[in-house]
């Protein structure tokens, strides 16, 4: 054999058993690389005599074509060898079950919420909103509680330490105090954060909110969600009243009609003042609203109070309005059926995903809107 054929056998075995790409390129360099093997031989026709380079030239060149053509032919099995370990390697079993997702809730409060906001709305009530902590103008004293009154007691309020003018803020015990911030014009317009602005009649704005008292049982928890509910018109009396209680309810629970009874009560910021109870039945274990013979209460409501609207700067001659303040919590619990108030707030999560909605569903059908 002669020595070019000795090397290209022995290059061609060990291009041949070249583990990876690495091995490969080693091999290269050895043979066509500046100092390589065939590189050397290429080098070496420069001093032959013509006779000799006639012979050896197409020799040598043919050598380097087909040991450039073996190392790319490896190369390119090395490749697809890689690719197909790792396709074995990181095969997708699509008949494995998919890792399940879990999904978020909306809180039935923030649903009940939405559903209350979507009726009003359809019915040309406004949104209004105001800070959680109150000062006790606006929580009591604005809204006509004489000072140093029992009813100022009535509300268990959360106050804060007092601050270095004295004043003691408060959370909010109702939403209420939103009436005033509504009504009255004052030269300090309003943080951006809450929407309420003095404004002139007519009035027509709900307000929901979170609202504070220091109490917590099966029916109470010590923070909860109101919505306030105000008009300030022209001629307007209680018949107004039960007829937007009593449309909103029935839309509500999502009944043709509903039967309602005002009962008699007091608020330092209505004046006459009741409490609204909606027809129901508890008798099956569960609360149904719209049958039956019991009464289950729902909103406080009345006539605004002359004083409100005098301390608001309007004439009670010439404005008159009512006011009214449902939990929603509570409103939920009576469409909804959870048994136990305070486990709203314990941010269970699998309470959430019993009594939580999807969040892809419209507020409600019976509001008209979708
Ligand atoms: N603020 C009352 C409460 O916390 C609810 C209420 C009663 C609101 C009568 C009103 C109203 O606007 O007119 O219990």
């Amino acid at each position: 054999m002669t020595d070019h054929a000795q090397l290209e056998a022995d290059l061609s075995a060990q291009i041949a058993a070249a583990p990876d790409a690495a091995a490969l390129e080693a091999l290269r360099v050895a043979a066509l690389g500046k100092s390589g093997s065939i590189s050397g031989l290429l080098k070496s026709l420069g001093s032959m005599s013509p006779d000799e380079r006639k012979t050896a030239g197409p020799a040598i060149n043919g050598l380097r074509d087909r040991v450039s053509a073996a190392l790319a032919e490896r190369k390119a099995a090395l490749e697809a060898a890689e690719l197909d370990a790792r396709l074995a390697a990181e095969r997708l079993d699509l008949t494995l079950p998919a890792t399940p997702r879990r999904k978020g809730a909306v809180h039935p409060t923030m649903q009940v919420m939405d559903e209350m906001i979507a009726i009003f709305a359809d019915m040309g009530f406004a949104l209004a909103e105001g800070p959680d902590i109150e000062d006790d103008f606006h929580n009591f004293t604005a809204l006509n509680f004489p000072p140093r009154h029992p009813a100022r007691e009535m509300h268990d309020t959360f106050f804060f330490n007092p601050g270095p003018d004295g004043e003691r803020k408060l959370l909010r015990t109702h939403t209420s105090p939103v009436q005033v911030r509504v009504m009255q014009k004052t030269n300090t317009p309003p943080p951006a954060s809450w929407i309420a602005a003095g404004q002139d009649p007519p009035i027509r704005v709900i307000v929901p909110g979170r609202t504070y008292r220091q109490d917590s049982d099966a029916t109470h928890t010590p923070m909860f969600h109101q919505m306030e509910g105000l008009v300030i018109d022209r001629n307007i009396h209680m018949g107004h009243l039960k007829w937007t209680i009593d449309t909103f309810i029935a839309r509500f629970f999502e009944l043709p009609s509903v039967v309602t009874r005002f009962r008699p009560h007091h608020f330092p910021f209505t004046e006459p003042s009741a409490e609204m109870d909606v027809q129901c039945d508890t008798s099956g274990g569960e609360v149904k609203v719209g049958q039956g013979t019991e009464w289950s209460e729902i909103v406080g409501c009345g006539m605004v109070h002359p004083n409100i609207l005098r301390m608001c700067g309007l004439d009670p001659d010439e404005w008159q309005g009512f006011a009214f303040g449902f939990g929603i919590d509570r409103l939920g619990r009576l469409k909804y059926g959870m048994p136990d108030l305070r486990d709203m707030f314990a941010s269970d999560t699998r309470w959430l995903s019993h009594y939580g909605f999807s969040a892809f569903a419209t507020p409600n059908p019976a509001s008209g809107l979708s």
